[in-house]
C-alpha cells in the first residue's frame, strides 16, 4: 500500500520505517531540509535502537523513500499519517500550528481520495479542526475531493520503539467512518497477526485514550516520587515500599520506580496538554496539576541534596554528571531532568564534567560551547578531578561501575544517585557518602 508520513521525527520515521519493512511503498515528508537531506544520504538524525539498519535495508529495497516536497507526498500515499510535533504552546496547550500546517498543504494537493490520519498526540477535537481545514482549502481552490480523518495515535516507546510498533499492545482506531477502519485493518494486519489488537472507537476516545494513557503513567511516577519524599521524612524505605506495594498484582511492579522526575517529549507535555483542555472546558482537573507540580518539585531534588550536603558552596565545583538523556537507550533530552540539575548547578556557579552513551550531540546542540560544561567522551573521563558523582540517567553501562575508580577519581567520595542503581549498605561499607531517593534518612 502506499503510505506517506508527514514528520521524520521519532514516530514519524519509525512509523514509516516499520510499513516499509513489511512491504508497503512509504514516503517521508520533512519539511525540515537538513533532515530530509540526512535520511536521503543515508544517515539517522536519531538515535533508536535498530532504527538505522532498518532505515538503511528498506531505503536499499526502494520501499522508503524521503523528501521536503508536500505536493509530492499528497500525491503519493492513499494513507496520509501526520506524526509533527504538538510542542506545548505558552500557556501548555498542545500547539497545533504544525497539525494544521499539514492539513493545509494536503488540502491544497489532494486531488482524489484521502485517508488523513492524526497519530501526532493531540487533544479531543483535533480531528475535526484537521477536517475543517482541508474543507476550507479544498472550498478555496473550489475543489470537491472525498476524504476521511481518523485519529490513530502512537504508543511507542523512545529506546524500544521498532519493538513497540512491531509488536503493539494495542492498535487505537478512532474514526467516524467504518470504512476507514477496515483499511487500516489491512494496513496494520502484518502486526496483528498473534492475535487482534486492533481496539477501535470513535475519534474523541481515540483521541482522549492516548492523553489517558500518558496520564496514567505520569501519575504512577509522581505518585512513587511523592512518596519517595515522605518515605525519607518518616525514616523508611522507599525501595523495600516499592517491592511491598508491587506484589499487589492490581498494583503491579511496572512504573513504580521512584527517581528524579520524568521527562521526555510526552509525559510533561501531555499532563500539561490534558490539564488546560480541562480547564478550557470548565473543569478543574486537580490530579493531573498535582501530578504536575510533584514531577517539577522532583526534578529539582538533586540539586537540593547536592545544594545542602556542601552547605550551599557550589561556587567552583565541578559535579561529574552520568546521564543526560531523559531516559535510557535514547538520545533525546526533551524536558530531561539532567538539563533542570545542570541548569541549576551552573546558576550557583559550579561546573559541569558530563557523559552520556547517546546523547552528547544532543548536548552540545542545546548548550553549545560553554566554560561551565565538558561534555567529555567516557564515564570515567567524566569523574576526574570532580567534587561529587551524579547519576541522572540509568543506562546500564552506569549499573555496576568500579567505585575504586570512582573513589580515586572525585576529589571526594561522594555519590548523589537519582535512580537508586546502588546499593546503600555497600557503597557506606566502600566508604562513600551515598545518597539517593527515598532512602536518604540520615540525611533527611
Ligand atoms: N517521541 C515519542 O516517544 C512519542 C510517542 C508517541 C507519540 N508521540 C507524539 O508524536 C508526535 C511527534 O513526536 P516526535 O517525538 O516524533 O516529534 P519530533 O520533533 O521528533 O519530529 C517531528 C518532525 O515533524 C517535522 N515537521 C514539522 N512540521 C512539518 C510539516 N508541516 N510537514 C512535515 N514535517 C513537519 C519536524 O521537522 C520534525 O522532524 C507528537 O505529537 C508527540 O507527542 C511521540
Amino acid at each position: 500500500m502506499k503510505v506517506t508520513i508527514y514528520g521524520s521525527g521519532y514516530v514519524g520515521l519509525v512509523t514509516g520505517t516499520c510499513l516499509a519493512e513489511v512491504g508497503n511503498d512509504v514516503l517521508c515528508v520533512d519539511i525540515d531540509e537538513r533532515k530530509t537531506k540526512m535520511l536521503q544520504d543515508g544517515g539517522i538524525p536519531i538515535y533508536e535502537p535498530g532504527l538505522e539498519d532498518l532505515v538503511k535495508k528498506n531505503t536499499a529495497a526502494g520501499r522508503l523513500r524521503f523528501t521536503s516536497d508536500p505536493a509530492e507526498g499528497t500525491a503519493h500515499g492513499l494513507f496520509q499519517f501526520i506524526a509533527v510535533g504538538t510542542p506545548p504552546d505558552e500557556d501548555g496547550s498542545a500547539d497545533l500550528q504544525y497539525v494544521l500546517a499539514v492539513a493545509n498543504s494536503i488540502g491544497e494537493h489532494m486531488d482524489e481520495y484521502r485517508i488523513i490520519i492524526d497519530k501526532s498526540t493531540v487533544p479531543v477535537g483535533t480531528a475535526d479542526k484537521v477536517r475543517d481545514k482541508v474543507n476550507a482549502v479544498l472550498k478555496a481552490r473550489g475543489a470537491d475531493v472525498e476524504f476521511d480523518v481518523v485519529s490513530n495515535p502512537e504508543f511507542l516507546k523512545e529506546g524500544a520503539a521498532i519493538d513497540d510498533f512491531m509488536k503493539p499492545d494495542r492498535i487505537v482506531i478512532g474514526t467516524d467512518n467504518p470504512r476507514t477502519t477496515e483499511l487500516l485493518r489491512a494496513l496494520y494486519s502484518p502486526f496483528n497477526r498473534n492475535h487482534n489488537r486492533l481496539v477501535d472507537m470513535d475519534i474523541r476516545s481515540a483521541e482522549l485514550t492516548k492523553y489517558a494513557a500518558n496520564a496514567m503513567l505520569a501519575t504512577k511516577i509522581s505518585f512513587m516520587n511523592e512518596l519517595s519524599n515522605l518515605a525519607e521524612l518518616l525514616g523508611a524505605d522507599i525501595e523495600k515500599v516499592r517491592v511491598g506495594i508491587g506484589s499487589d498484582p492490581r498494583i503491579g511492579y511496572s512504573f513504580i520506580y521512584p527517581g528524579c522526575g520524568y521527562g521526555g517529549s510526552c509525559f510533561p507535555k501531555d499532563v500539561q496538554a490534558l490539564e488546560r483542555t480541562a480547564n478550557e472546558i470548565g473543569y478543574n482537573a486537580e490530579l493531573l496539576s498535582a501530578v504536575e507540580a510533584v514531577n517539577l518539585r522532583q526534578k529539582e531534588i538533586l540539586f537540593q541534596k547536592v545544594n545542602q550536603h556542601f552547605n550551599g558552596e557550589l561556587k567552583g565545583k565541578t559535579f561529574a554528571i552520568w546521564g543526560l538523556a531523559f531516559k535510557p537507550n535514547t538520545d533525546d533530552m526533551r524536558a530531561a531532568p539532567a538539563r533542570t540539575l545542570m541548569e541549576a548547578l551552573w546558576a550557583a556557579g559550579a561546573k559541569v564534567q558530563a557523559y552520556d552513551p547517546e546523547a552528547m550531540e544532543e548536548a552540545q546542540r542545546i548548550y553549545g560551547d560553554r566554560d561551565d560544561l565538558s561534555l567529555v567522551d567516557s564515564a570515567d573521563a567524566a569523574l576526574a578531578g570532580a567534587d561529587a558523582l551524579v547519576t541522572v540517567t540509568e543506562w546500564n553501562v552506569f549499573r555496576s561501575p568500579d567505585f575504586n575508580l570512582i573513589k580515586e577519581n572525585l576529589t571526594q567520595p561522594v555519590i548523589f544517585d537519582g535512580r537508586n542503581m546502588y546499593d546503600p549498605e555497600q557503597l557506606k561499607a566502600d566508604g562513600f557518602t551515598y545518597y539517593s531517593i527515598g532512602r536518604d534518612t540520615a540525611h533527611a
